[in-house]
């Protein structure tokens, strides 16, 4: 038996749409304890949501969240807003007893990250951060082979994610989209943008990072910004590079940028342990990497393991053995986890604490690019 829940989707840009989707088809595939009714859908301009909500089927729209907030015909604020109302809308849902699901990165600092976990949990309001690069069933098959200890002690850990889409001064800042250029909504660049999700997926994986050392560049030193129709100083770190200590004593070696021409979203992830090593692409992302040197040394060499069988994580759910999926399903994944944490009364991962750890780490990363010295996370 499905319960409804009640959903209040706020944003109706990129991800408002993945996350429309995940509702959409959730119940196709996921046996999850609740049955998600598209109650609201709620962005600045009210012809937009009209359209979006004809489209994803959404009863009602709104271009003021406070209001979406007070009404009791919802169980679920959704938070697909740019980073800095994230706070703002989490802690009035919080007060009102909704549960939150939030995009990343929780906040724009540690400060406001900590005043969101405080309030949800003292409110014990079912809470989830979209961290959804977890939930590709390869990475997902990571996180499984290094709990079997196939990797053996870790050395070291890897990550980029490059993309190319502002090395022209023409791209402005501010408005849909490019608000990720503005800091005043961002509060960062590439680090709470890009390498927040590599930072996530890395402590996920392999423990928490003691302390980090890093540099940012901006390329691109003034932008016009949208909404004032200004050229305005811009804010953000357009690359961002850092090493790491882990707490397990491996080294860790992260790397952002949206300069790298002819890269449009290439995130790479590689852990060398004693026993083997492995990797993950996500321009591959059915695929995992995996190189065990106790393979018989005349076919040892790297394996890519095809995701697609039933026994994986997550693929039950979907085609035959050979067939693969893409993007748009880790939301529905992250959904499904939610929804079936959510009936049991349990924590899923990651929730708003786990990303005021993500939080934490970033916060470092800029300190330590500001005073050019290492600075511990913790
Ligand atoms: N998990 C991921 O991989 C991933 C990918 C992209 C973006 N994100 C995160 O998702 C969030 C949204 O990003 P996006 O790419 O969907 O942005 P977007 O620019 O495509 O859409 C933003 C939406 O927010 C709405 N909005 C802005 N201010 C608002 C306000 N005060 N009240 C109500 N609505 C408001 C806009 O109308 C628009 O619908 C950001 O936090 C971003 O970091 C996560």
């Amino acid at each position: 038996m499905t319960k409804p829940l009640r959903v209040a989707l706020i944003g109706y840009g990129f991800m408002g749409r993945t996350h429309s989707n995940a509702y959409s088809q959730v119940n196709h595939f996921f046996d999850v304890p609740y049955q998600p009714q598209l109650k609201v859908i709620c962005g600045l301009e009210r012809h937009v949501a009209e359209a979006f909500a004809k489209r994803w089927g959404y009863e009602n729209v709104e271009t003021d969240w406070h209001k979406v907030i007070e009404r009791d015909d919802v169980d679920l604020i959704d938070i697909c807003v740019p980073n800095n109302v994230h706070a703002e809308i989490a802690l009035a849902a919080a007060k009102a007893g909704k549960a939150i699901l939030c995009e990343k990165p929780l906040a724009l600092n540690t400060a406001q990250a900590e005043q969101m976990v405080a309030a949800v949990e003292e409110a014990k309001i079912p809470n989830m951060v979209s961290y959804n690069y977890r939930r590709v069933p390869a990475v997902t098959l990571a996180k499984k082979l290094l709990e079997e200890d196939r990797l053996g002690r870790i050395f070291h850990y890897r990550a980029q994610f490059l993309q190319d889409w502002t090395i022209s001064a023409d791209v402005p800042q501010g408005g849909m989209a490019t608000w990720r250029l503005d800091v005043k909504a961002a509060g960062s660049g590439v680090t709470g943008d890009l390498l927040a999700h590599c930072i996530d997926t890395a402590v996920w994986l392999n423990g928490g990072i003691t302390d980090v050392c890093a540099m940012t560049e901006t390329f691109i030193k003034e932008r016009k910004n949208v909404e004032t129709g200004k050229v305005e100083p811009v804010g953000i770190d357009d690359a961002c590079a850092f090493m790491c200590h882990f707490a397990n004593g491996s080294l860790g070696l992260f790397e952002s940028t949206r300069y790298a021409r002819g890269h449009k979203a290439l995130y790479t992830l590689e852990l060398n342990g004693e026993k083997a090593s492995l990797r993950w692409d996500l321009h591959d992302l059915h695929r995992l990497q995996y190189f065990d040197h106790a393979d018989d040394s005349l076919v040892r060499g790297w394996r890519s393991v095809h995701i697609s069988d039933s026994d994986m994580p997550y693929m039950k759910a979907w085609w035959v053995p050979g067939l693969q999926i893409g993007y748009e399903h880790t939301f529905i994944h992250q959904l499904a986890d939610f929804l079936d944490a959510m009936g049991k009364g349990e924590a899923v991962s990651p929730n708003f604490r786990d990303a005021l750890e993500t939080q934490k780490v970033c916060d470092a990363v800029l300190a330590s690019a500001k005073s050019g010295q290492w600075v511990d996370v913790r």
